[in-house]
């Protein structure tokens, strides 16, 4: 625990400097307070018990000056404390999305994307909170109590005795509270948590629950982990709430102990009625001070889990990095897989590819066709070491992946994703993605090849349409059309598309399987497709089966050797004729 707040701790940064003036601030602030009911016994006892105007006047303004400077003071080291908590926050919350950004997808596939956003917000707020409150009680509450007992101690080391009894029953009672509430606490934080991705589940895919009409169901599993989260709450503040009557219980007590004994006390000379006066008031001073501290195990114990949470994302190390000398030159568009095995978990029991061999010359045009699941995807994401292989190599142009700076190799090798997205903002900041400087002329360019320009120029700002959060105001089969224009603005080496053309009609992914052929020649093009037409005139076809390459040739040979290209042959064409009867 002490280890993980101390390396959040160290994100402090230039934030240390507000952290340090606001305590000290608030250490000035503290005994100006305190001193203030020492003040009122010197009133009461010089002053009015000795009807001595001018020591009450003097008095007074002390006490004024006194509480002035305490009001100003405290608002300067308030301000420095949000400044430093607010500050904390910030460069936890960068540190986090900079080390995000760097993340491979192995990184990525380890959590949900709803988890790392309720880290990067629910528990950086998390933190700050707890971080501002606990700097204000971390000086005020111990400094408080032991100036009071001292004070206290110097007017009469008898009464304090009382304090200490009193102090000593609250601790008791405080420490046998926590160690209840806080595991109930806990627990109550990780229900929070599954409440919490499984709202951002729901919420995400809302389209596919009304979809499936399962509505009824997603509210009954809400509301049972809803009100599971509420029961634990209740449970946890149950505990919590009893520290209010048992710390008023005791205050009184130790107000009517005192009371009783000071009286006694008064009567018989030995101590003055000031005096009695501003022990009562330190009374409340170190009984607060007391229940404050235990805040300080309450907060840090809400908090634990947030800064466990954010340390694993800053920790996580990404497992694809640029080698020390990386190269930045490309030399041209072939591809060389030698005996490459790969697996998502790294290991080689559980693998995805099994023994890929395959030479892919510059500027060639590739088809790859297999069932769901056959691995397919995972085939070309290695190109552009989107994954790293588990065994073998893998080069372009003649050089293994590894060695290349990756940035250079993903500007090569442009992959237009399967689950394709848009941004929001325009289709020409969409498409300026692959290159930020294109000119207009480029993006009409690559729009012309993806097919995409006719139904861009019907839309009433053209390419300044705006494209809405999620792309959802584009059709599939033109939002597919769009993220293939936005990898041909690279003018990459590699173009590869991963069904990417599966949402348009044949006529038109005629056509852009024309323009690739015409337009961009020197690119090697590699296609996964289910449609046979979409890849039937490439130089070369790969059927995947179950992560190996069950054969590969031409459109015309496959269907001499592969009978699994024979049979999605067979389907497709049959299927096709059926429609034309
Ligand atoms: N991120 C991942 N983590 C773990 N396993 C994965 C991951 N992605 C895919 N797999 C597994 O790898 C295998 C191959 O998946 P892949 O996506 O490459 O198939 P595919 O041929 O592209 O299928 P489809 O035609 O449906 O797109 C599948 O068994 C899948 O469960
Ligand atoms: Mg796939």
């Amino acid at each position: 625990m002490i280890k993980e707040i101390g390396k959040i701790l160290t994100l402090l940064k230039e934030y240390k400097k507000p952290t340090i003036i606001s305590m000290a601030t608030l250490s000035i602030q503290v005994i100006l307070e305190v001193l203030l009911p020492y003040i009122i016994a010197l009133i009461i006892d010089r002053g009015v018990m000795e009807s001595n105007i001018t020591a009450i006047v003097q008095y007074g303004l002390l006490m004024l000056l006194c509480t002035v400077l305490s009001l100003l003071i405290g608002i300067y080291s308030k301000r420095q404390s949000s400044l430093a908590a607010t500050g904390f926050a910030k460069n936890i919350r960068k540190e986090v999305f900079y080390n995000i950004q760097n993340f491979s997808f192995n990184n990525i596939d380890k959590y949900s994307s709803s988890s790392l956003i309720t880290r990067l917000t629910t528990d950086v707020t998390n933190i700050q909170n707890s971080y501002m409150m606990i700097l204000m009680i971390i000086v005020r509450s111990p400094l408080s109590l032991i100036m009071a007992l001292f004070l206290t101690f110097t007017i009469s080391p008898r009464l304090s005795v009382v304090y200490l009894v009193a102090s000593l029953f609250l601790g008791v009672i405080l420490y046998f509270l926590l160690s209840h509430a806080i595991p109930t606490f806990n627990k109550t934080f990780e229900q929070y948590d599954k409440l919490n991705a499984s709202i951002q589940e729901n919420i995400n895919n809302i389209r596919d629950v009304k979809a499936y009409v399962q509505e009824s169901k997603e509210i009954e599993k809400f509301s049972f982990a809803s009100y599971s989260l509420y029961r634990m709450f209740k449970k946890a503040e149950s505990i919590v709430v009893i520290n209010s009557p048992v710390m008023q219980f005791t205050m009184y007590g130790a107000i009517i102990a005192i009371s009783f004994l000071g009286a006694n006390y008064i009567v018989d000379g030995s101590m003055a009625i000031g005096e009695l006066s501003s022990v009562l008031s330190y009374t409340t001073n170190i009984m607060m001070s007391l229940m404050m501290f235990s805040m300080i195990f309450v907060l840090l114990s809400i908090s634990i889990a947030s800064i466990k949470r954010v340390n694993a994302i800053i920790d996580e190390i990404p497992t694809l990095t640029n080698p020390d000398k990386p190269i930045t030159a490309i030399k041209d568009g072939s591809i060389s897989f030698e005996n490459v095995n790969f697996s998502y978990f790294g290991n080689l029991d559980n693998l995805s590819l099994k023994n890929i061999n395959l030479d892919i010359q510059s500027g060639q045009t590739i088809g790859i066709i297999g069932g769901t699941g056959s691995s397919k995807s995972t085939l070309v994401q290695l190109v552009s070491r989107l994954y790293d292989v588990t065994s073998g190599s893998l080069k372009v142009g003649g050089v293994d992946v590894k060695d290349y700076d990756i940035k250079s190799l993903r500007d090569n090798v442009a992959v237009v994703l399967q689950k394709n997205v848009l941004f929001t903002g325009t289709i020409a900041d969409n498409i300026r993605w692959g290159k930020p400087d294109a000119s207009i002329e480029e993006i009409e360019e690559v729009c012309r090849i993806a097919q995409a320009e006719e139904f861009i120029s019907r839309m009433p700002d053209g390419y300044q349409s705006k494209i809405e959060r999620g792309g959802v105001n584009v059709s599939g089969g033109q939002k597919q059309r769009l993220t293939i224009a936005r990898a041909l603005i690279k003018n990459p080496k590699i173009l590869i598309l991963d069904d990417s053309t599966s949402a348009v009609d044949t006529a038109t992914d005629h056509l852009i399987q024309e323009g690739f052929k015409n337009r961009i020649k020197e690119t090697t093009k590699i296609i996964i497709a289910q449609r046979i037409s979409s890849v039937q005139n490439a130089d070369k076809i790969i059927v995947m089966d179950d992560g190996q390459i069950e054969s590969m040739g031409t459109h015309a040979q496959l269907l001499e050797i592969s009978p699994i290209y024979q049979d999605v042959y067979n389907t497709q064409i049959k299927g096709g004729i059926e429609d034309e009867k």
